[in-house]
């Protein structure tokens, strides 16, 4: 058996494991919001403290308000993201304080939705709650949906047929209700009728963390929940509740271990309550290897291209001397340096958020590389990584879920982040951009480059199609033109298309507008 065979065998069996087909932007950016990028957990980082209340807590509340009129009958309604346009209603008072965390996220495949019931994941296990299994897939509404979240002065017989429409058992109403007051408590502004004299009391005050203290405080008489032991008896809907049956239901939610798993897979049904047109994809566990944007772009001064790419590992053995290389051969199969090129990491570093780590018990490394003199008429046709313990046991080679290794499709029409811009304010949320496209000079004539940008800032979020025009400012390099397009302030994503936006003109799908190397602050205005 050749050595190549051999690697070929151990990279199979050891590539095993959860992995998507490369590429697929969609799988790695939604991987990214929940698994690695800081900037959206860290709004609930170590259940953080908001209004009196905390963060996850208004998240897991708003998450029920937009589910909660959800019509089992006929299958509408759901986690839509409704709520945006539901904002003037009684019913969903003081709702409006959390939305703005969940813009910035969002992608054409990664609606409001799906932020609203990641924020449920992220914000429970930011509170030391259980992982709840994450599916993305659910599709904006583009209008209000009907009445019917559950209020505290309705009597027994209206809540328990909210509960029912929305697809909860009497039961099940009693373990929910717990459930989604374990974290949080009653705010004074928006119910005055509960809380006279304070602004703010916490169903449990014992504790802002995750446990079953909101059940048995109640079993034992302690509660100091404001919708059980309140003055204004009309309002004590969670009494009403939790008495519906006898207490048996809450005796039964005594264990914490049990407690925790009925909560975990009643907030999963409650993301999951969509409607019935609407397909879920698969749980989205982080990828054993997750392989990150390779990114093909023209140098600014040697006439070659540059490739970034980066590989995550997880659960990596505490090794210093392990080196992991990506390899990569050209597109006529003679390269610079034999029958293929090898490039060092240019760096290693711990990522991972609360989920990844407490969630799902795991640790990860990124390594990042870039290889920087590929010859522009040949370019790259595909790569894959090797990794060394050096340790004496075999390297590990990671080829792609089919082992085939890391195909690259686009040579002709590349998103330029070497000449690309973005511009942050100074003073406010906002940046600006200029987006660069490199055009193989064969196909510039003429060329329409259309890009279909997407704006996730701005309520309802925003698509719109530019045309990207031949730009002065940047000579011909290395066989390509340059044609540059300035999307709308906050314009964070965008698809490049080599003509008509029509799905067999796509070219390049999902650029980042911060992937740009140009990082400019724009001066106050
Ligand atoms: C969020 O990130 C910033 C900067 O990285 C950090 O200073 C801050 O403590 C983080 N917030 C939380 C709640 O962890
Ligand atoms: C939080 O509590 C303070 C007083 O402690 C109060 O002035 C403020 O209105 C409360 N905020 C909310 C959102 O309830
Ligand atoms: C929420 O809505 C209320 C009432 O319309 C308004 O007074 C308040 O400013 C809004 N809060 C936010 C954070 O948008
Ligand atoms: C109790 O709450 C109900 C419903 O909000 C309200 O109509 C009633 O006036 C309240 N009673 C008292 C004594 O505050
Ligand atoms: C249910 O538990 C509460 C709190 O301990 C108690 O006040 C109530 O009497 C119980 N109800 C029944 C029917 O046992
Ligand atoms: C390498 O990673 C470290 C740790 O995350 C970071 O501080 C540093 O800026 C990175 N260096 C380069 C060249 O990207
Ligand atoms: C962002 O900045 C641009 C350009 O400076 C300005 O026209 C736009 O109004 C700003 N948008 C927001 C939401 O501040
Ligand atoms: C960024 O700001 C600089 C300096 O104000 C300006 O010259 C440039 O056009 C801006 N670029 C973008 C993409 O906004
Ligand atoms: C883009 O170019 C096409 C064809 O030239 C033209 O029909 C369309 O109006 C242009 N779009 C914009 C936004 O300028």
């Amino acid at each position: 058996m050749r050595v190549s065979s051999l690697l070929l065998l151990t990279g199979a069996l050891m590539t095993h494991g959860k992995t998507f087909h490369w590429p697929s932007p969609e799988m790695d950016w939604i991987d990214s919001v929940l698994y690695e990028q800081p900037f959206f957990e860290n709004i609930t980082a170590n259940c953080a403290a908001r209004d009196n209340t905390t963060v996850a807590a208004q998240w897991i509340r708003l998450a029920f308000h937009d589910m909660s009129t959800y019509n089992v009958d006929d299958g509408t309604g759901g986690l839509d993201g409704s709520v945006i346009y539901e904002f003037d209603r009684a019913e969903n008072i003081g709702m409006n304080r959390s939305i703005g965390d969940f813009l910035g996220f969002s992608a054409p495949f990664f609606s409001l939705a799906d932020i609203i019931a990641a924020g449920v994941v992220i914000g429970t296990v930011s509170c030391d709650g259980p992982k709840i299994p994450y599916r993305a897939g659910r599709i904006d509404a583009t209008s209000s949906g009907p009445l019917g979240v559950p209020q505290p002065q309705e009597d027994l017989a209206l809540l328990t047929e909210r509960f029912r429409k929305a697809g909860f058992t009497p039961s099940e109403m009693i373990s929910f209700t717990a459930c989604g007051h374990v974290l949080g408590g009653v705010t004074q502004q928006d119910f005055p009728e509960v809380l006279k004299d304070r602004p703010f009391v916490f169903f449990n005050e014992k504790t802002r963390l995750f446990d079953n203290g909101v059940v048995t405080q109640y079993l034992d008489g302690s509660t100091t929940n404001p919708l059980v032991v309140g003055v204004n008896e009309t309002m004590n809907s969670d009494l009403r509740i939790f008495s519906s049956d006898g207490n048996a239901t809450m005796q039964s939610l005594t264990s914490p271990n049990d407690f925790r798993s009925t909560c975990a897979s009643l907030f999963e049904r409650m993301i999951n309550t969509v409607p019935r047109n609407v397909a879920l994809t698969d749980v989205i566990d982080p990828f054993d290897f997750k392989v990150g944007t390779a990114r093909l772009s023209v140098t600014d001064d040697t006439n070659k291209l540059v490739m970034t790419a980066s590989l995550r590992i997880l659960n990596p053995k505490d090794n210093p001397n392990r080196e992991v290389s990506l390899v990569w051969v050209d597109r006529d199969g003679t390269s610079p340096c034999g029958e293929k090129c090898t490039s060092p990491a240019t760096n290693v570093s711990q990522i991972g958020t609360t989920l990844l780590t407490k969630g799902h018990g795991k640790t990860a490394l990124q390594y990042t590389f870039m290889v920087d003199n590929i010859d522009p008429a040949k370019s790259i046709a595909k790569f894959w990584f090797e990794i060394d313990e050096k340790d004496g046991s075999p390297k590990t080679e990671v080829k792609n879920d089919d082992g085939s290794g890391y195909v690259v499709e686009e040579h002709d029409v590349l998103y330029d982040v070497t000449r690309s811009k973005i511009n942050f304010s100074a003073t406010q949320a906002n940046f600006t951009s200029l987006i660069v496209i490199a055009v193989k000079d064969e196909y510039a004539q003429d060329a329409q480059i259309r890009l279909q940008t997407f704006n996730p800032f701005l309520l309802p979020f925003r698509t719109s199609v530019l045309n990207a025009t031949l730009d002065p400012q940047f000579p011909k390099a290395a066989g390509y033109s340059f044609f540059s397009v300035s999307p709308e302030p906050l314009t964070n994503s965008f698809d490049v298309y080599y003509g008509d936006v029509v799905p067999n003109n796509l070219r390049q799908k999902f650029g980042l507008v911060f992937e740009a190397k140009n990082v400019g602050v724009l001066p106050p205005s």
